[in-house]
């Protein structure tokens, strides 16, 4: 490299300070032109030499060219100086033999320059001398200048396979402002050393490089939908919200369904829709046998004021093992567990939940649900609506509407609208109700102590967010790392 270097700086200073074209330079033009990059930036950063980029196209002999340079001939010119040898004449397959593939190039071309002529199946000479090989002289004159005047004949090798045009990069070399025939080496550092022994104060040193990109730091990335999610977190926490440990997959399908007052004959817990363990295939069961027994009770033959479904009710199908459909499974457990102490309460999650579901473009088998549940005294299904104007509210969405809807858990349920201004249209965007009696006074909560909750996929308003169609470009291993690194944090003040 530092031969590299001098001889670069020998040449600028021989030609007057500055090198037009190093493709021109015969000491430079065969230097690899990363290679002389970085030797130029080199000396360009010790402040010696400017230099430029040119690029240029430039023709180079394909390998079959180069192969008839080593015979001396171009195949036409080796068949006629085959038969012109040939006392005897020669047949078409004397000539395979003798020249193989060549021989059957050369023919071809030979009469065409009508060298060559045929009687039957010998090969006549139509010449008295072996014919002026122009083609190779034309692949010499390109092999060694890269081009050639005629510019037919170009396009005839090219055709011929014999040159392929390539880009090429040289450079332009002026002298620096520092410019020297000796490289001195530039102190980066200012060491203990150079106090002590004074060189500092004689030494060079290297000027900063304020326009170096510099690399990049390494690190890890929040994938949009933890971004997201962290964005949902400080909004409900903004509105007093406690987050409830979700961090169980697997629930009995007692939590899951039957204290959510889910019957069991209930479609939501078919095979097709809920996904069965088979190892555990039991849970345990619930330590509070009162609670356990009193939600048999309010399903099989009603209690509180309820009539109940009336069917027999099977403590068998309750300790089945799932994997959680809905986050509401964890509001159960917390709400039963605010029976200890009941207040009013606001409490949220968003985490991930599953569901045996025809995975498409838009939907998998599992998802995230961000949910939120507020337990306050004699509160009603307005207070939900004016709720949700809030919540909503606080990412942008002013314009809500709400729909009637059926949850086994809550009644009444409102589907929640709100106007997409992109798609030009009401899109669901959650689901919601006043958590029943059923359920609620099972647990022991007082009966004017109402419970109203929300549930709405973290999915959909990222992929909103991010413009992204496809699922599976957000979740799974189709995934891009990249995508994942680059965006940028998300806002939610404009949802949709
Ligand atoms: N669990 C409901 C769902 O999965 C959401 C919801 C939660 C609805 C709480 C009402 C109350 O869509």
């Amino acid at each position: 490299m530092s031969d590299l270097l001098s001889k670069i700086l020998k040449l600028v200073d021989s030609n007057n300070g500055v090198i037009q074209n190093t493709l021109q330079a015969p000491e430079l033009a065969n230097i690899d032109s990363n290679t002389l990059h970085s030797a130029l930036s080199s000396l360009w950063s010790k402040e010696m030499v400017n230099f430029t980029k040119i690029e240029q196209d430039q023709w180079v002999l394909t390998k079959e060219a180069e192969e008839y340079l080593k015979a001396g001939a171009t195949p036409e010119v080796q068949v006629v100086d085959e038969v012109l040898k040939a006392l005897e004449g020669l047949t078409i397959s004397q000539l395979k033999e003798k020249l193989g593939p060549v021989g059957i190039v050369g023919q071809g071309k030979a009469f065409k320059n009508k060298w060559l002529s045929k009687d039957g199946d010998k090969l006549i000479a139509q010449v008295k001398d072996l014919p002026t090989d122009f083609v190779l002289q034309e692949l010499e004159t390109i092999k060694k200048t890269g081009s050639l005047d005629d510019k037919k004949e170009l396009v005839e090798l090219k055709k011929r396979k014999l040159i392929n045009l390539m880009k090429i990069v040289g450079y332009k070399i002026e002298k620096g402002p520092k410019f020297a025939l000796e490289i001195v080496n530039l102190e980066t550092d200012i060491t203990s050393d150079m106090i002590m022994n004074q060189s500092w104060k004689t030494a060079q040193f290297k000027p900063y490089n304020f326009n170096s990109e510099g690399v990049y730091p390494q690190s890890g990335a929040l994938h949009p939908l933890n971004k997201v999610r962290e964005e949902f977190r400080q909004i409900f926490f903004s509105m007093g919200f406690t987050e409830m440990p979700s961090n169980q997959y697997v629930e009995s399908g007692f939590w899951n369904f039957d204290t959510l007052f889910v019957p069991q004959q209930h479609p939501a817990r078919d095979l097709q829709d809920t996904f069965y363990l088979k190892d555990p295939v039991k849970a345990k069961e619930p330590e509070d046998k009162e609670y356990w027994n009193n939600v048999k009770q309010v399903h099989q033959e009603g209690k509180y004021g309820s009539i109940g479904y009336r069917y027999p009710w099977s403590a068998d199908e309750s300790l089945r093992m799932v994997l959680r459909t809905h986050t509401t499974a964890i509001s159960s457990a917390l709400l039963y567990k605010l029976a200890q102490d009941p207040k009013p309460t606001r409490l949220f999650s968003i985490d991930r939940v599953f569901r045996n579901e025809a995975v498409d473009a838009t939907h998998l088998a599992e998802f995230h649900q961000v949910e939120g549940v507020i337990a306050g005294y004699d509160i009603t299904l307005g207070d939900l609506i004016g709720f949700m104007d809030d919540f909503f509210g606080k990412m942008g969405v002013d314009n809500l509407r709400f729909k009637a809807a059926y949850n086994p858990y809550t009644e009444p349920s409102l589907e929640i609208f709100a106007y997409h201004k992109g798609l030009k249209k009401w899109v669901e965007i959650g689901n919601s109700g006043m958590f029943r009696p059923e359920m609620l006074e099972t647990m022991g909560l007082p009966s004017n102590l109402r419970v109203l909750g929300w549930g709405l996929s973290l999915e959909r308003p990222t992929m909103i967010k991010y413009g992204v169609s496809n699922i599976r470009e957000l979740l799974g291993h189709k995934v891009s790392l990249d995508f994942i690194e680059s965006n940028p944090a998300a806002r939610l003040d404009e949802l949709l």
